[in-house]
């Protein structure tokens, strides 16, 4: 055969194929989601997420060991408090959680990196993301407790603060806030195009927040729509975001590939819970190779554009990247 272009060619060895890799990975890419709840000496298995665990403050450490170890330095905190009310008044308590969790943090473990998932659902006895009026979240009233929220996380040792409510305006009001209050350098990652998915589900039973009536569809996207991405994200770009977040990751890979081709942000995309626990399902039957899948899915999110990788699967994939067995 007189063929001009073999593409195999490239192909042909492990060396090669290595040599032209489009994507390649860090583990300073990714981010640790770790669940923090109240209470002294315990560390309990989330039956939603095999593997994963909620960790009183005083048993964070063990696995902070085990991140280092693997080479993964970033977590994104989130907070399981013991009361609940209306207005989710432990998301802004000066010994909440969250604040607690940070100060053991910084002091003890300087080396790992802090971020914090900011929203009210983990603290509001109705379980949505926002206070309500009536049946429905009211906005403008979530605006100041969302940006209180931020200002404690941050006056506590967050070094990176991540709004997950999708409330409108959210953006600014965090950022007026904290610059008022002299962290102009506090960078705000924001959950700017995050749908209303059934892919939180196994979150929601770990984190207790799922919400005692309704859904969430009044505030988060329909995932029927793409342009409506891109207008979040505008948004938020000009309201002052700094990272902007597509979430879930797997099934909204387009999503990460048309923001980050619309803005010149760093795009971060969160790879939830119903991923990890459909993969941890099926590897548990036997049914696929866990490691590969976990290498794949991770590749893909990175290749559609992703900057920041946000798992569960963050020490696996560091060793992974260590061992040369992906990107
Ligand atoms: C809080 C929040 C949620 C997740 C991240 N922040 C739950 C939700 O919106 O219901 C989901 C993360 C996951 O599923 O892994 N609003």
């Amino acid at each position: 055969m007189d063929l001009t272009y073999r593409p195999r060619r490239l192909r042909s060895s492990e060396a090669l194929r290595k040599m032209v890799r489009e994507t390649r990975m860090d583990a300073a890419s990714l981010i640790y989601p770790m669940f923090v709840m109240d209470g002294e000496n315990k560390v309990e298995e989330i039956e939603s997420l095999p593997g994963q665990n909620r960790y009183t403050v005083d048993r964070m450490g063990e696995e902070y060991d085990k991140l280092l170890a693997a080479g993964v330095t970033n977590v994104m905190l989130f907070g399981i408090p013991a009361e609940k009310d209306e207005v989710g008044s432990q998301a802004y308590a000066e010994d909440g959680i969250v604040q607690r969790a940070l100060r053991i943090t910084q002091e003890k473990y300087p080396e790992i990196f802090r971020i914090t998932d900011v929203c009210m659902c983990e603290y509001t006895s109705h379980g949505h993301c926002g206070v309500l009026c009536g049946q429905d979240v009211d906005n403008d009233a979530t605006l100041d407790l969302l940006a209180k929220t931020a200002l404690s996380h941050v006056q506590a040792g967050s070094q990176m603060v991540a709004p997950s409510d999708m409330m409108d305006g959210r953006i600014l009001a965090i950022r007026e806030c904290l610059d008022e209050n002299g962290f102009t350098n506090i960078p705000i990652m924001s959950y700017a195009v995050k749908f209303a998915s059934a892919f939180y589900g196994p979150f929601r039973e770990a984190a207790g927040s799922a919400p005692s009536f309704g859904d969430r569809k009044s505030y988060q996207m329909d995932y029927h729509n793409r342009r409506e991405s891109l207008k979040e994200a505008m948004l938020d770009v000009e309201e002052g975001a700094d990272i902007i977040m597509v979430k879930p990751a797997m099934s909204y890979l387009d999503l990460v590939r048309e923001v980050h081709d619309a803005t010149d942000l760093p795009i971060a995309t969160y790879s939830v819970s119903g991923e990890y626990a459909m993969v941890k399902a099926a590897a548990q039957k036997g049914w696929i190779d866990e490691d590969k899948i976990v290498c794949e899915m991770a590749t893909a999110a990175f290749r559609a554009g992703a900057d920041i990788y946000i798992t569960y699967y963050a020490k696996e994939l560091a060793q992974f990247i260590k061992e040369g067995r992906i990107g």
